[in-house]
This record gives C-alpha cells, sequence and structure tokens, in this order.
C-alpha cells in the first residue's frame, strides 16, 4: 500500500515508525514531517492543515490509505473531503471530531448520555463568566477551558479568584486562543489520578488501547503551566481490568453508540483523557486522534500490524480485527527548548543522537526538528520524545534517561520524573 501520514510531531515519527514495518507497506510519505520521519519516510512539503493541496497530492500518487495525526486537519473536515473524492482516511468525520473540536459540545453531549464528567457552565459573554466567579457559586480551586482548539494549552486549574480572572481575560479577554476565546467552560476541579485510553473503532467496533499517562505540566511534580505533554508511561497496571471494563462500559461504549445516534458516527481513534476520582473515573476531556506524546509509548508496545489496523478502521471493518500488546513498559522523555510552552528559540544543532539510538529497545522520535544542511536542528517547541522498552518500569526510566544525557542541545529542558507517578503506584500496591 502507498501510505501518507499527515503531521509532523513525535506522533507522527511514532505512526511513521510503526506503520514502517508493516509488509503491506510499499511506499511511505509523510506531509510535513520532520528530521526523523525523512529517515523512513518521503517527507512532502505540504501543511498538515492544507487540506487541498494534500488532496491533489494523494490523487496525483495513487495513496491507499492517508492516516491524519494533529487535531485541526480533522476538525476542519480533512475526512470528508477526502472521501467525497473516494481516498481512504484513518479518522473521523467533521461531524464527529467536534467532539475535541468544542469543548461545550463535549460536555453537553457527556450530559446527554450520562458519561461522568466534571460538573460545568458554559459562557459566551466574558462579563457573565467574571460576574459567575466572583458570586461564589464555583469552589476554588476551578477550571476554565477556551472552547476551541488551544494545542493542550487553553486550560487552566486557577487556585483563587484572581487566577482564575486571570486566565478569563487571557481566554476572552487578550485572545490567547483566538476564536477558542468565543466561548468558556468553567468546570468543577477533580482529584485524582489522570489516565490516557485510547481505542480504534469503526463506529461500531472498538479495539482498546493499552492504557497511558500523559504529564501535561511543565515542572517536576506535576507543577506549572500545562503543555502539549512532557512525556509519558504505558504499563497495563495504570488501570485494573475491572477499571478498563468501567471504562469501556460507562464511556467509551456511550460516547461510540451516543455519537451514532446523533447522527455523527465516529470512525477513528478515540482518546478519552480521565481522571481517576473517589467516585470513579470521570472524562477530562475527549480527543478524536492519537494522543501525543502517549502515541510515542503506546504503539511501540503494540505487536500487530498498525497498517492493517489503521486500513480496516477506515474501510468501517474492525469486526475481526485482533490487537496483541506487549507486557513490556515503555516510558517516553520529552526533550523541549528552554522556554516552552512560553517563546522559545529554534535552529539549535542537535548532537548525540546516533549515541542515544544505541541504548537497547530505545527510539528516538523526532517533534520539532527539521535538516539544515545535513544538520538536524531544532524547529519547535517539544523537540524529541525518547522512548525506551525494559520488561519493568523501573528499568524503562532508567534506559529512557540513559538515552537522553546522551543527546545534548543549547538550552534543551526535560523532565526528570517521568514516570515516577508510576513507581509510586507499583511501590504501594
Ligand atoms: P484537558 O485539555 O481538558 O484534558 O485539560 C488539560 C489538563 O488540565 C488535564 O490533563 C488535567 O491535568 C487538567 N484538568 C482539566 N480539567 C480538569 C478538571 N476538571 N479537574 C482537574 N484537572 C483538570
Ligand atoms: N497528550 C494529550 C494530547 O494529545 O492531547
Amino acid at each position: 500500500m502507498k501510505v501518507l501520514v499527515v503531521g509532523s510531531g513525535g506522533r507522527e515519527h511514532a505512526i511513521a515508525w510503526k506503520i514502517s514495518r508493516s509488509s503491506h507497506l510499499e511506499k511511505l510519505y509523510c506531509a510535513p514531517g520532520n528530521a526523523g520521519t525523512s529517515q523512513l519516510a518521503n517527507n512532502i512539503p505540504i501543511p498538515a492543515d492544507d487540506i487541498d493541496t494534500l488532496l491533489d497530492f494523494v490523487r496525483s500518487k495513487g495513496i491507499d490509505l492517508t492516516v491524519v495525526g494533529p487535531e485541526a486537519p480533522l476538525v476542519n473536515g480533512i475526512v470528508d473531503r477526502f472521501e467525497e473524492n473516494r481516498f481512504a482516511v484513518a479518522g473521523p468525520s467533521q461531524a464527529a471530531a467536534i467532539l475535541e473540536g468544542s469543548k461545550a459540545f463535549a460536555k453537553d453531549f457527556m450530559k446527554r448520555h450520562s458519561i461522568p464528567t466534571a460538573a460545568y457552565q458554559t459562557f459566551d459573554q466574558m462579563d457573565l463568566a467574571g460576574e459567575a466567579l466572583e458570586s461564589n457559586q464555583f469552589q476554588f480551586p476551578v477550571v476554565l477551558k477556551a472552547d476551541g482548539l488551544a494545542a493542550g494549552k487553553g486550560v487552566f486549574v486557577c487556585a483563587n479568584l484572581e487566577e482564575s480572572q486571570a486566565a478569563l481575560d487571557a481566554i476572552m479577554g487578550e485572545r490567547r486562543f483566538g476564536d477558542s476565546g468565543d466561548r468558556l467552560v468553567i468546570e468543577e476541579f477533580l482529584e485524582g489520578e489522570e489516565a490516557s485510553f485510547m481505542v480504534f473503532s469503526d463506529g461500531l467496533n472498538i479495539l482498546p488501547m493499552v492504557p497511558s499517562q500523559d504529564h501535561k505540566a511543565i515542572y517536576e511534580g506535576d507543577q506549572g503551566p500545562n503543555t502539549g505533554g512532557m512525556g509519558a508511561y504505558s504499563i497495563d497496571s495504570i488501570l485494573s481490568d475491572e477499571l478498563r471494563q468501567q471504562i469501556l462500559d460507562e464511556v467509551i461504549h456511550p460516547t461510540i453508540r451516543g455519537m451514532s445516534q446523533e447522527g455523527r458516527l465516529f470512525r477513528g481513534i478515540l482518546y478519552a483523557g480521565l481522571m481517576m476520582t473517589r467516585e470513579g473515573p470521570k472524562v477530562l476531556e475527549f480527543n478524536v486522534r492519537l494522543g501525543d506524546p502517549e502515541t510515542q509509548v503506546v504503539l511501540p508496545r503494540l505487536e500487530s500490524d498498525l497498517l492493517t489496523v489503521l486500513n480496516q478502521m477506515a474501510q468501517g471493518d474492525l469486526k475481526d480485527v485482533k490487537l496483541e500488546w506487549s507486557t513490556e513498559a515503555a516510558v517516553c522523555v520529552v526533550i523541549a527548548a528552554g522556554g516552552y510552552p512560553g517563546s522559545y528559540e529554534k535552529g539549535k544543532e542537535i548532537s548525540g543522537l546516533e549515541m542515544a539510538g544505541e541504548e537497547k529497545n530505545t527510539v528516538t522520535f523526532h517533534a520539532g526538528t527539521e535538516l539544515k544542511k545535513e544538520k538536524v536542528v531544532t524547529s519547535g517547541g517539544r523537540v524529541l520524545g525518547v522512548t525506551s522498552l525494559a520488561p519493568t518500569l523501573r528499568a524503562a526510566i532508567i534506559r529512557a534517561y540513559e538515552a537522553v544525557n546522551k543527546i545534548h542541545f543549547d538550552e534543551m529542558y526535560c523532565r526528570r520524573d517521568i514516570a515516577s507517578k508510576g513507581m509510586d503506584r507499583l511501590e504501594r500496591n
């Protein structure tokens, strides 16, 4: 098969890496890709959100399957456009992608279908939201969310009134996330540990992936502002079998069924970001695509052929597909540019990638990198994701940081506590 992967992050490098191992692959393209994907695929300089030019490309090369990594083209209807032109795509339609595209839609949907989530209110007007915050009707901490897409940065956990007013101003006043600040969700703060649970669905059948845990905050100990994700790990014990079944019964099946009932057939990857509260799992957010960095720990554990799964999903026929998973632990440490998630510099030369690649069972996925005069340089905030697999979580952590320590660029930053929450949990149990 001729395959196009759309996107340029660590997630897309991980997808391309996994697809490149498929015996069904004839030719792999990545648009626009990064320095990492250029080693596995032909990088094509088309931005991920340029749907018209991507469609022209797919037509000219006779691409058999397009795999869409990021949310923006999905929310903007890439799947509908491709399918109208009879090209197979792995991803949900625009009508289904609204589950990620609008937090207000997702919250109202969960309410309609009795899917457990935090209590909330939606506001279209900044002054009304401000009055509601001042009126003591919310208990602090409280969570403010820009309605639309914001690259994982539009959510503010606010400890007090002043912080919530500053967040309100950033979202609806300054409009830091553009039109995503047209509407605001104010939500009850949920306490517990987070887990990411992703499934493949053809709109009816569901194939769960192994669970994972992201580290969204920039600093160790989950301090500081949220980022796109500073690292992740995956081991089965993140969610017990009972919890996984509960999530399937209370969240995943009702969502796939509910979307279908509402005329928004969900054919794609559904990602539930969950908080394990004392009252049980509750949904923090839905995404309509693979998570990043979660993909960088989940796909390395997949033993089945990813291309077959994605192709069957796009054809709407997952009925007879079975997934096999490695029992090993996977840890991914994200290396970011100093300053991220605020402003940061680009164009720093990266050294040590070859040495890091010599570490056993380790892959360095590229995110914000590009090739300049045959050198790999930084080109984004999240630069690399170093993933290691090992029989135990502790061994995977040690291996991943050994590889990280071989990599260098000016002002590089990474958290040093990725997966330590997983170690704490293992020690408790
Ligand atoms: P979201 O993009 O909605 O998943 O939010 C990003 C992050 O903000 C989550 O991964 C949580 O760490 C945090 N968060 C979001 N909503 C809540 C909530 N209701 N209670 C506590 N933390 C939250
Ligand atoms: N890691 C969270 C996300 O992909 O949105």
